[in-house]
């Protein structure tokens, strides 16, 4: 596990664009695993900056996004496709055809679920799975609780996140109360986990979550399993952590060769 820690946010999104923009680099046909949510927006905007300036293409790339609201269609401003959309695939050179996403409306859901899984099989598993973090620890929608060996499945959500959503509908019956998601067995088998977080309010549950003890009830906790799992974190997120030193230490040492 690495731990990179940058001073403010934007050195959290510039470290990751880096990541990513090098594995695509390194990869004829990449395959990249997106999240929602507020953290990663910056990292999208240096994504498609680079592109602007030619210097990632997206024309190989294939992408998987990490969950969605069961009962909205993909249009549904609240969507998760809608994001995903809005502030990335439709400002790059991205294929539609190379799109595979969690379909909130689904006729068969265990089906659809399994065949999500079965695709990822297929094109070789994901390169970088980029996520972010609840403060209560989950990871996709792997709410504290669920099984470490989970994969893509239906989860109901929990009352708050209900509760957090119902301003953004107009009817309290389109608030969905259900959705689909990567599970952690799922996201332990990428190939890179790429965990993003920023703030103060993130720092206790990054510091359960890296140095705690592996457990359901901090789900992030279980990519201390991960075969490379990097967290990319601000110094304020990084505040609770008690090896800081030396994560900034091997950091600093990582480009260097056993005889300099
Ligand atoms: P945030 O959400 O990026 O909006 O903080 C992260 C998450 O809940 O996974």
């Amino acid at each position: 596990m690495e731990v990179i820690i940058k001073n403010d946010y934007d050195g959290v999104c510039m470290e990751a664009a880096s990541i990513i923009q090098e594995a695509c680099r390194h990869r004829s046909s990449p395959v990249l695993g997106f999240p929602t949510g507020k953290t990663p927006l910056g990292l999208y905007e240096k994504l498609i900056g680079l592109y602007n300036q030619g210097e990632i293409d997206f024309a190989s790339v294939m992408a998987f996004t990490l969950d969605e609201y069961v009962g909205l269609e993909a249009s549904h401003p609240q969507s998760f496709a809608y994001y995903m959309d809005n502030h990335l695939f439709r400002h790059v050179n991205i294929k539609g055809e190379n799109i595979f996403r969690l379909n909130g409306q689904p006729g068969n859901i265990e089906e659809h679920c399994r065949s999500y899984e079965r695709k990822i099989q297929e094109v070789g598993g994901i390169d970088v799975q980029i996520l972010g973090i609840g403060k209560n620890g989950h990871i996709a929608f792997n709410e504290p609780g669920s099984s470490l060996s989970s994969r893509t499945r239906l989860k109901i959500l929990t009352p708050e996140t209900v509760a957090a959503n119902r301003s953004f509908f107009q009817d309290e019956k389109e608030v969905p109360r259900f959705c689909l998601t990567m599970g952690i067995g799922t996201i332990l088998e990428t190939k890179t986990a790429l965990l993003l977080a920023s703030g103060k309010d993130k720092s206790g549950v990054i510091a359960k979550a890296v140095e705690g003890p592996v457990t359901a009830s901090v789900p992030a906790s279980a990519l201390q399993l991960h075969a490379r799992a990097i967290f990319v974190i601000d110094e304020a997120a990084a505040s609770g952590l008690t090896n800081k030193d030396y994560y900034r230490w091997a950091y600093e040492n990582k480009g260097r060769t056993l005889n300099p």
